[in-house]
């Protein structure tokens, strides 16, 4: 005879148990495991990390029109909060959910200065809620590889499609290792998932499985994206959004760019934010104008910068730069050889003061 086969709301109720005695015992030691006494320094430069690298800087999320800041992103599992500080500063809204009500609330009071961020105490296995077509992206990190039903991810899986605008995707990692033995009673070890599993959950709910890696490996990371066009046949909406993305190319839209001053000294740093590169290298296209020669523009040169997590990057001027107009006339995104984007935007360097 097959076991019994409990119901999604009983295997919530004890990842719930589970969940909020694990957040009162040690709750930054189950987050990550790596360290059984977190500094909270340490504890939130590992999430921001993992946002860097798993995020912002994943070209799969990035392409086309991907400008984070204008973004509202859900986030499953956020525990104690350690990645949606990163995520908070990189998107415009995070609606972030988690199982244990001891969790919100230590990530309640960690995040308490952030204005953009709701967390929810969701019931474990879906996003009621949360309206439909409202986030642009998904994602979730160390959590599904603690669920012990099949059943649930695949309910969590459709009610990310819910949530998504189309052409959103979800970025999630699940155990990706097939010889982790799961049973309903352990809410430590999740069942695993193979890229056949994979691959038939995304067509039940409704994605396209965009792309994996880490098969077989704990760290499993799948990208399901909503179709954004679900009326085109299939082999036709790649072809689509390539040539939506070459129009907008074309358009050659211009990129919001500001500096911290206008006028600036040879030898001091000025502050370009280029808010729509969050955290990428950035190319810079400028002409520079000596200020009494002619003829007015001696070249256009290219250099690039480093922005930080809100598209901020400090420009040193060299201590021998002669005074004149620097125009910057395009910028592209380096990490991810974008198209460049046209601006129209001028410092003056100043004379340099007599010592
Ligand atoms: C290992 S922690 C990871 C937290 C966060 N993702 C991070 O990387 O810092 C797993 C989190 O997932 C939550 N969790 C576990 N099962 C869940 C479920 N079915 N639904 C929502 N949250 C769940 C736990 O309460 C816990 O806060």
């Amino acid at each position: 005879m097959q076991p019994k086969v409990p119901s999604n709301s009983a295997i919530a109720s004890r990842m719930e148990q589970d969940w909020d005695a694990r957040a009162r015992e040690n709750a930054e030691f189950y987050i990550a495991t790596g360290n059984e006494r977190w500094s909270p320094e340490d504890f939130f430069r590992g999430g921001k990390i993992n946002v860097e690298n798993d995020i912002l800087a994943d070209p799969q999320l990035i392409r086309g029109d991907g400008e984070f800041s204008r973004m509202r992103v859900l986030e499953i599992g956020c525990g104690a909060g350690r990645m949606t500080r990163a995520m908070a500063e990189a998107f415009a809204e995070v609606h972030a959910v988690d199982i244990s009500a001891e969790m919100i609330a230590l990530a309640t009071r960690n995040l308490s200065d952030l204005r953009n961020v709701f967390l929810h105490k969701n019931n474990g296995v879906d996003l009621s809620g949360l309206p439909s077509r409202s986030c642009d992206l998904a994602f979730s990190f160390i959590v599904f590889q603690h669920i012990p039903s099949r059943n649930v991810i695949e309910n969590y899986i459709r009610e990310v499609h819910r949530c998504l605008k189309p052409g959103g995707m979800f970025k999630f990692q699940v155990q990706g290792c097939m010889a982790v033995e799961s049973t309903h009673e352990d809410t430590w070890m999740g069942v695993p998932m193979s890229l056949d599993d994979a691959r038939a959950l995304a067509r039940l709910c409704g994605f396209e499985l965009l792309c994996s890696s880490g098969e077989g490996t704990q760290y499993f990371w799948l990208w399901f994206q909503k179709p954004k066009w679900p009326w085109i046949p299939k082999p036709l909406q790649s072809a689509a959004s390539q040539a939506l993305r070459h129009v907008r190319n074309a358009l050659r839209k211009r990129a919001r760019l500001t500096f911290s001053t206008r006028k600036v000294r040879p030898g001091e740093t000025y502050i370009v934010a280029v808010p729509a590169f969050p955290g990428q290298v950035i190319d810079i296209a400028y002409e520079y104008s000596p200020a009494q020669k002619a003829p007015p523009v001696i070249g256009v040169v290219v250099e690039w910068c480093q922005l930080d997590s809100r598209g901020k990057a400090r420009i040193p001027v060299p201590a021998d730069h002669p005074a004149g107009r620097v125009r910057i006339t395009g910028v592209r995104s380096r990490t991810h050889c974008g198209p460049w984007f046209r601006t129209n935007k001028t410092i003056e360097v100043a004379p340099k003061l007599a010592p």
